[in-house]
């Protein structure tokens, strides 16, 4: 059994082992893939993620002397014990840094919480994002705080920011927190406003693949905060507050006004927002098979214009799309990660053996593959 009762059970155990005593919850947080909509969030522009069933789980109990004590499954088997009236960026590293910049963040917004024990285990899943989603609807509701879940996600991403120090957009985590199964989340970047779009793969006889190149991507390496400041840059000699308000019509003009630098970037984006809309607009017509040369034109956009590709994201595209995939491009920040595919149902098998066969023939290490189904977000599950 691997379901959430079973997981929430299981966490639940471990809590009870290594703090001895029992928790007040078990929840989740989930992971998530990106269908479209890639480098705009922090342009204030749309995306289109989808939660994935791998999660976070975390169990927790409140404390009332102030302690943050942290554990995790994939830790090095110690406790983490924090003073959270102390909480401060910089001394806090590794994974440690997740939890408890969202207990700091929840404190910079004046909100009364305290201590907790806590413990948490992240099964085939590592994003930042899930765990501070997980530990920021714990904290809700242990602290009986009653935050929305874009105040969730606002808490979430400024503790990635400004206490773990990456400078990320907020898609990941409105989407750990935003989404419900069966839909993609259709999230515009400045207001928060969403809407959940019915994404039905097996009803249209199709699956969507995961092809991880286990390629290592670090976001705090400095390449990601240059694009993102690249951008603010183009929005300022534009006269634009972001990149999102600029529309593909007055795109060729900005582009003549902008340095051989920039105007790529820009071109990226405003292109990128309107395949979200297009996108949106298939898939509510019914018609998720007709996404396909939309991922695979946004694929081009970020290899050849945004440049956030690599070699085996290209070839994973590229082989994919050789076997029979509709579409396929990388999915997340880019320099490595992650391809998604959308496939015929009957071609699934087929398509990953090519792509594995592909990276085999360049020397490139075996990709991982599994199946995306639009999944539930963030939520008590024990
Ligand atoms: C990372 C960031 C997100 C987003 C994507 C690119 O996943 O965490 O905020 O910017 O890159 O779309």
């Amino acid at each position: 059994m691997t379901g959430p009762a079973a997981q929430a059970a299981a966490v639940r155990r471990e809590f009870e082992r290594i703090h001895g005593r029992a928790p007040d919850g078990v929840w989740a947080a989930p992971g998530r893939v990106n269908l479209i909509g890639e480098h705009t969030d922090y342009n204030d522009g749309f995306a289109l993620p989808m939660a994935l069933p791998q999660t976070t789980v975390l169990a927790a109990g409140r404390r009332e002397d102030g302690l943050l004590r942290l554990h995790s499954a994939q830790g090095d088997g110690r406790i983490t014990e924090l003073a959270v009236a102390d909480l401060a960026p910089g001394p806090v590293s590794g994974w440690a840094r997740y939890p408890a910049g969202v207990v700091w963040a929840l404190r910079e917004r004046g909100l009364p919480v305290g201590g907790a024990d806590v413990h948490l285990d992240s099964t085939g899943l590592s994003s930042s994002a899930a765990l501070e989603c997980a530990v920021a609807v714990a904290y809700d509701e242990l602290y009986a705080l009653r935050l929305t879940r874009p105040e969730l996600a606002r808490v979430a991403q400024y503790a990635e920011n400004a206490f773990a120090g990456v400078p990320c957009g907020v898609m990941d985590q409105m989407a750990s927190v935003c989404c419900v199964e069966g839909s993609a989340l259709h999230l515009d970047s400045r207001s928060l406003d969403v809407r959940q779009v019915p994404f039905d793969l097996t009803g249209h006889g199709l699956r969507l693949l995961v092809l991880d190149t286990r390629v290592a991507h670090d976001l705090a390496d400095g390449a990601y905060a240059a694009l993102r400041a690249g951008c603010e840059r183009a929005a300022g000699l534009l006269g634009l507050t972001a990149l999102r308000d600029l529309s593909e019509a007055e795109l060729p003009g900005a582009l003549a006004d902008l340095p051989d630098d920039l105007a790529p970037l820009v071109r990226h984006v405003v292109t990128e927002n309107a395949r979200v809309g297009r996108a949106v607009e298939r898939l509510s017509a019914g018609e998720p098979e007709s996404l396909g040369p939309l991922l695979t034109a946004g694929h081009a956009s970020l290899r050849d214009d945004y440049r956030v590709s690599c070699p085996e994201t290209d070839l994973a595209v590229e082989a994919a799309v050789a076997a029979g995939a509709l579409g396929a491009r990388m999915t997340g920040g880019g320099f490595g990660g992650s391809v998604i595919a959308l496939v015929p149902a009957a071609a699934a098998a087929s398509v990953a053996r090519a792509v594995t066969d592909a990276f085999a023939a360049a020397g490139f290490g075996t990709p991982a593959v599994l199946e995306a189904v639009p999944s539930a977000g963030a939520r008590r599950i024990g």
